[in-house]
């Protein structure tokens, strides 16, 4: 994104007033060219310190399938949350083990599932073994473990390891669910856990693998296991806030090759392959949300009512997540500031999703706002409360703009709704 001297804001090289005008607000709009960038940025560095490296994309950040193709095509693997996002892979031409399960609570259903696509299974606790089991034994098999820690930028809410999170094995309970697998007569063997949530600090990963290595590296040792890969996740952070410091990636890579190497030699383990599944690092600074401003409060505090809401961009109402914007045409050095609220149109008041912030004074009817960092957990947690539709999703390559997703209509708020005959007006 730049702003140009006339202080309209540009998206690669496609101005939002252009995207706006048409595609309608509002939309998100992603950066090929960025998401390639963070992608081979990141693979660079990780290969650089440990050659035996694989990428799999945590599709549920950002499920377009336009999108998902970018990463496929810079060699991502695909990690899925559910048997829907797996079958979205294998609509990528992703499939087998080059996609990664990480769904948790699984239904028979699911297993059964994911067990017939033959994808990985990361197993998110050794009960669902038993039921796997019955249904039938996959070829290889990772566990979830918690290692009973875990960081998020956005507060408790997103920590997804440590004592707080649903997610994975007690570090107690590692060593009998591998055990318990061996003996079903299981042979290929990985690891997993989810180190955290867009944290910007290499040494809280080089910590977190050391947690992890330490329950792995005894269960390897004791149990004579060669894991065939080692997945630490994702969680690899971005700024959201302009006081935030950007992940140094090549140091993050580094330092975790050092702690993996070293605790592999520790436990005797044979180097596996070593694996991350992030997501907001590939397309979370790559996305942005225009949207306009529709009426204006002068009341207790000055309102700007906006088509961004609760249910375009979930995250600020959600968790309290911080987003920066920018307002297009209003956003030069010496313009006079003033402190506002921005809320969507949703009749909830937890549909603020900009409180008590400077933004640029004299923002009208009318005025564009662009939204950063959207493009990780924004469309694919929108949703249609109040009848409000779901947003469009544009692609930008250079000049070129692509619509890679159609704004909802009306046919959309009634699809596969069905009212029984006697509730027919006559
Ligand atoms: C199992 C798993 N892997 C990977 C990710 C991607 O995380 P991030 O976008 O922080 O890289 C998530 C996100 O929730 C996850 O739950």
């Amino acid at each position: 994104m730049k702003i140009e001297d006339n202080q309209e804001i540009y998206i690669e090289n496609v101005s939002v007033t252009e995207l706006a005008e048409t595609y309608g607000t509002p939309t998100y709009v992603y950066e090929e060219n960025r998401i390639r960038e963070n992608y081979r940025r990141a693979d660079r560095a990780f290969r650089k310190y440990y050659e035996n490296f694989k990428f799999y994309y945590a599709i549920k950040a950002n499920s377009n399938p336009a999108v998902a193709h970018i990463l496929r095509e810079e060699g991502a693997g695909i990690d899925a949350a559910s048997i829907n996002e797996i079958l979205l892979a294998r609509e990528l031409g992703i499939d087998g083990e080059d996609v990664v399960f990480s769904g948790n609570y699984l239904s028979d259903d699911d297993i059964e599932q994911g067990l017939s696509s033959g994808v990985i299974f990361n197993l998110d606790d050794v009960s669902l073994l038993e039921r796997l089991l019955r249904i039938g034994k996959p070829e290889i098999l990772s566990f979830r473990v918690n290692p009973g820690y875990g960081r998020s930028n956005v507060g408790d809410f997103v920590t997804n390891a440590g004592p707080a999170a649903k997610f994975g094995i007690h570090p107690d309970d590692v060593l009998a669910a591998y055990k318990a697998a061996k003996k079903a007569g299981i042979t290929r063997f990985g690891a997993h856990m989810m180190p955290g949530s867009c944290v910007n600090d290499p040494e809280y990963f080089a910590h977190i693998t050391a947690l992890l290595m330490d329950i792995i590296g005894k269960v390897g040792r004791e149990l004579n296991i060669d894991f065939e890969f080692i997945d630490l996740g994702g969680g690899l952070g971005i700024p959201y806030s302009p006081d935030e410091l950007p992940l140094d990636i090549e140091m993050t890579a580094a330092r975790i090759a050092d702690v993996f190497t070293e605790k592999l030699k520790e436990y005797g383990l044979k180097p596996p392959r070593l694996v991350m599944e992030p997501a907001r690092y590939f397309v979370g600074d790559a996305g942005y949300l225009i949207g306009r401003v529709h009426s204006i409060k002068r009341s207790y505090s000055v309102i700007i009512g906006t088509d961004v809401g609760m249910n375009i961009l979930a995250r600020p109402a959600m968790y309290g997540a911080y987003h920066h914007i920018y307002v297009n045409g209003r956003e030069h050095a010496s313009c006079v500031r003033e402190k506002v609220d921005l809320c969507g149109q949703i009749c909830e008041n937890t549909d603020y999703w900009v409180k008590n912030r400077e933004l640029p004074k004299g923002i009208a009817e009318g005025d564009l706002v662009v939204v950063e960092n959207a493009g990780a957990y924004g469309y694919c947690m929108s949703y249609q409360y109040n009848g409000r539709l779901k947003p469009a999703e544009v692609l930008v390559n250079g000049a070129q703009h692509y619509q890679i997703r159609e704004r909802e209509s009306f046919s959309d708020v009634v699809s596969g709704t069905h009212i029984p005959d006697h509730l027919r007006p006559a």
